[in-house]
């Protein structure tokens, strides 16, 4: 049960490249293909075309060894017993997944077939997909007994995928044959036996010979519904936290203190019940269109999920009101903005809700001076440096001279900043923290106005009620008394001498 198994990954992205270097570390002898030769040409080279804990050991250890990398799909395949499509899904215009990239593999796949194959879909695609995927290998004239097509979702968190790999809340096969599910249950043994956890050198996570990795095995149908259906849930669980935020924010409450007594509550559970800018990446928004899409094809009433995108959306719309209540006009202001990728953790800044507040600004008349720890390179490709937009080396440089700045994605530095140094370099010290990283009442002490997602702000510079309100931001009370020396505003909006 526990012998290597021949394995072609197809696609090096995000989730491919992450798959095979974790079904290396796991003993098998993998060939990751992929039709981008200047990413198989860096990978050989050394490179590593993504940013992703762990992977630099995991490809140093196995690369040229149980891990090659290639641009032949064909030589691939011929060599492999399981093939895994890890090609990118991405949405189409009707919310649909494109699924023309997963077509195009199965067919030249459907060209190397030699013997026995296992097609894997390891790509998040929509229920019948194996379907589909069956049908064009027998068009393809590859006989029915000759393979299988096994669906094996994946349930990786950038940033955290490598450790969402080998250490697993499940691994879901779903396999309409005996023989395709026991190859899938001999590739994934030695996590679900735990022997991966007893060895010396394994990478540490919450599972270990004692606690295996569960295998839940089912139908193709269920296992890409799995998928769709855990990724819409999640979404719908930080849109609801989204819409609990604004009304909390309405009556002067705290969400991250009504998130904290929602957790406690194990049938709720404490995660995903953060408060913010809204859900973006390359899985949520495309996962929760293809979702819908879906059961609209079935004619099932499942409503649910466009409010799911609608609060999403909105939820940008509330940050960039607050970011004009603090500001009051943009035209002209210079402002900071801390963070591009769609979450901490990661270079990816597809979907990023960072990247559209920084389009916003500049539409405004903004001068943006930003910074990421990972994600500058990948940020310039869709928003080159400008007269107006400044690539800096560190959140203190973007904040110099700043009349405003804003925290845009949830990085651990940026919740560690030296605030006093921050507030002597800042021409105004407003912050607007979209990711809530910091406590309003620290923030006040430190001399900050503060804005953030479903909690009172505290200004240093107070507002005038009806500009917030002219902006369509609650009126909100500070949330702490105010010091003798600040005065209440007077009607222009201004500190009364
Ligand atoms: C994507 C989706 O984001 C994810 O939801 C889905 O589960 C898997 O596909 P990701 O790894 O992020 O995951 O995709 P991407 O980063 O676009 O990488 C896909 C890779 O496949 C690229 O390197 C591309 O060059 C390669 N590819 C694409 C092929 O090798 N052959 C093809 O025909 C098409
Ligand atoms: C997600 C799923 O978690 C993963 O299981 C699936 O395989 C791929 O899609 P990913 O998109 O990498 O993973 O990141 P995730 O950590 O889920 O965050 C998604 C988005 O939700 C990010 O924009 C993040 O900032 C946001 N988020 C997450 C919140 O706004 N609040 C939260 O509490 C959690």
């Amino acid at each position: 049960m526990g012998e290597a198994v021949k394995i072609t990954v197809v696609g090096s992205g995000y989730v491919g490249l992450v798959a095979a270097a974790c079904f290396a570390e796991m003993g098998h002898d993998v060939i990751c293909v992929d039709n981008d030769e200047s990413k198989v040409r860096l990978l050989n080279d050394g490179g590593i075309p993504i940013f992703e804990d762990h992977l630099p050991i995991l490809l140093k250890k196995h690369l040229n060894s149980r891990l090659r990398v290639t641009g032949d799909l064909h030589s691939a395949v011929e060599q492999s017993d399981a093939i895994f499509i890890a090609v990118g899904t991405p949405q189409g215009s009707s919310g649909a997944a494109d699924l023309s990239y997963v077509e195009a593999v199965v067919s030249q796949i459907a060209r190397c077939v030699n013997g026995y194959k296992v097609l894997v879909e390891k790509s998040t695609v929509p229920v019948y997909t194996n379907e589909w995927i069956t049908q064009c290998m027998l068009r393809n004239r590859i006989p029915r007994k000759n393979f299988d097509v096994v669906s094996n979702p994946e349930f990786l968190r950038e940033g955290t995928a490598v450790i969402d790999f080998l250490h697993p809340d499940r691994i879901v096969v779903g396999a309409n044959s005996q023989r395709s599910e026991r190859l899938l249950r001999q590739i994934y043994e030695t996590l679900t036996s735990g022997r991966y956890y007893a060895k010396g050198d394994s990478l540490p996570g919450p599972l270990s010979a004692e606690k295996p990795a569960t295998l839940l095995a089912t139908s193709a149908q269920s296992a890409e519904l799995i998928k769709h259906a855990s990724n819409a849930f999640l979404a719908m669980k930080i849109s609801f936290i989204n819409a609990v935020a604004n009304l909390a924010e309405s009556v002067n409450g705290d969400v991250e203190e009504i998130a904290a007594g929602m957790g406690l509550d194990s049938r709720i559970g404490a995660k995903f019940l953060r408060a913010g800018l809204g859900y973006g990446g390359s899985c949520f928004p495309k996962d929760v269109a293809a979702f819908s899409w879906v059961a609209q094809q079935q004619g099932i009433d499942f409503h649910i999920l466009e409010e799911v995108r609608k609060i999403n959306a909105r939820q940008q719309d509330v940050f960039f009101n607050k970011v004009r209540s603090a500001l009051w006009t943009l035209r002209g202001k210079k402002v900071a903005a801390l963070g591009l990728s769609f979450k901490g953790g990661t270079d990816d800044v597809r979907e990023s809700p960072a990247i559209d507040i920084v389009k916003r600004l500049l539409d405004g008349g903004c001068t943006v001076s930003v910074y990421d720890p990972v994600a500058m390179d990948r940020a310039k490709a869709v928003l080159p440096p400008s007269r107006d937009l400044h690539y800096t080396a560190g959140p203190y440089t973007a904040a110099e001279g700043a009349d405003a700045l804003l925290i845009l994605t949830d990085w651990a530095e940026f919740a560690q900043l030296d605030l006093s140094r921050l507030k002597g370099t800042m021409r105004f010290p407003i912050i607007v923290d979209g990711r809530n990283l910091y406590k309003p009442g620290h923030m006040f002490e430190h001399g900050f106005s503060y804005l953030s997602i479903g909690r009172p702000a505290v200004d240093r510079i107070p507002v005038s009620t009806e500009r917030r309100l002219a902006l369509g931001v609650p009126n909100v009370t500070t949330a702490f008394s105010r010091p003798e020396s600040l005065q209440p505003l007077g009607d222009a909006g201004s500190p009364t001498s």
